[in-house]
């Protein structure tokens, strides 16, 4: 089938809005059956996206005529996506053949070439669930799949931010933790931070935090996953912030499959308004798919080569994985450090074609006080340049405000390391 290409697909995702929150759909077949090639391909691209993951997607020309055919005899699926290039009237006399052929369950999403208020008024009172006018997008696509599975009225669905070292070492962990309190106590947003490095995790002592059971818990027994079992792992550390903690203890071994974590971080996200991944530095099948269906990324990055080669690995990845959504973001930590060449913030630009989201100067005084008290920076040092960078990210990250654009004068400052 032919594919979108890449500039087809960008185009209107930007244009209906990159940054806007939806909620993957569950594990429901979906059958459409296209007129037209570009109807066909925006539901494929639809079907590669990161919120259908879980969804089965089946694509066939013929619209409506193949429709009633295939389900003559068969057992319809859980979503029937119709295209009709026809006038209304025969839109309405083939969705009336379907009918009785239709299980009671089966929701139709009808794609037409007619705005007009009347064809849509019939629709609905055919029980359609809705009705998109073509030429359609992937991400439109993907909208109102998702959307017949996520009830209107429902509260805002939690967003999922996972935050990622270029490599070992360069504090991924601790913007992941102060971000998350910052979304806690700046933003009053509720909170979780999920300490994915399960064998070595820090977030138990960044927060100085101790609780008898966590994640591990969670991933090892993926059965008993209900809210109140997910409640009884939580510890809380501050008003609206909560930890899912990692045992990190050697006594077993985690070698996860890819999916590991999924019903955790399910039950997290219609639960919690923002959950924070602290992602370990590996490439495993569930890391690689941690960030894939992450709502955002975050890589946090030192100033030096290998982290600028692991940095762009990363973007080209998810950028691929990701067509219909906004591109990861970077931040550079630990920079300045004395005597270190480094690499600098315009180069890291220049590769990525983006921006560094923050610039995080080295301050081993204050990140070493902090990691020894099991505090977070804006503890340790109220109204710190270091705690607003974090402030900042925290908004930008929940979609409460872009963070401003580093300028090379700035970076400068940040150099300056002023205290
Ligand atoms: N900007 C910084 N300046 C100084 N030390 C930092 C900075 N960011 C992080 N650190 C320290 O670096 C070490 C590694 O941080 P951590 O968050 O565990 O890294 P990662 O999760 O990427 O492996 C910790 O001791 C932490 O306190
Ligand atoms: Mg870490």
């Amino acid at each position: 089938m032919a594919q979108p290409s890449q500039a087809q697909r960008e185009e209107p995702a930007e244009a209906s809005g990159r940054d806007e929150h939806i909620a993957p759909a569950p594990r429901v077949s979906v059958q459409a059956f296209c007129e037209t090639v570009e109807t066909a391909a925006a539901i494929q691209g639809a079907s590669e996206d990161r919120r259908m993951a879980k969804a089965h997607m089946r694509i066939q020309m013929g619209g409506l005529t193949a429709a009633v055919e295939a389900y003559r005899n068969a057992p319809t699926p859980n979503v029937i996506m119709l295209e009709s290039e026809n006038p209304g009237e025969d839109i309405l006399a083939g969705l009336d053949e379907l009918a009785n052929y239709c299980d009671a369950g089966t929701r139709v999403v009808v794609i037409g070439q007619l705005n007009d208020v009347m064809l849509y008024r019939e629709l609905v009172r055919r029980g359609v669930s809705d009705y998109l006018i073509s030429p359609v997008d992937a991400l439109q696509v993907v909208r109102a799949v998702c959307g017949l599975f996520s009830a209107p009225d429902a509260k805002p669905v939690g967003r999922i931010v996972a935050v990622a070292g270029a490599k070992g070492g360069v504090g991924a962990s601790t913007v992941a933790h102060n971000i998350a309190f910052a979304m806690a106590r700046d933003l009053k947003l509720d909170s979780v931070v999920t300490d994915l490095d399960l064998a070595f995790g820090t977030a138990g002592l960044d927060f100085n935090q101790d609780p008898p059971q966590g994640l591990a818990e969670a991933v090892f027994s993926p059965d008993r996953i209900d809210n109140a079992f997910v409640d009884r792992l939580l510890a809380k550390c501050t008003d609206h912030l909560s930890l899912l903690a990692a045992p990190a203890t050697l006594d077993r071994v985690y070698d996860f499959g890819a999916d590991a974590f999924d019903s955790i971080l399910d039950s997290l996200r219609a639960t919690v308004p923002c959950v924070v991944l602290d992602v370990p530095h590996q490439w495993t099948g569930w890391s690689k798919q941690t960030l894939i269906a992450a709502d955002d990324i975050l890589i946090v990055a030192a100033p030096d080569l290998a982290n600028l080669r692991n940095t762009k690995n990363i973007y080209d990845l998810l950028k691929a994985a990701r067509p219909n959504d906004h591109l990861p973001r970077y931040c550079l930590n630990q920079v300045g450090v004395p005597k270190r060449p480094e690499i600098k913030a315009t180069d890291f630009a220049k590769a990525l074609e983006q921006e560094p989201v923050a610039i995080i100067p080295f301050e081993p005084q204050l990140f070493g006080a902090a990691a020894n008290n099991g505090q977070m920076i804006a503890e340790i040092s109220a109204g710190h340049r270091t705690a607003e960078t974090f402030q900042q990210l925290a908004q930008m990250l929940t979609g409460r405000a872009e963070t401003k654009k580093s300028r090379p004068s700035l970076l400068d400052k940040l150099l300056g390391r002023e205290k």
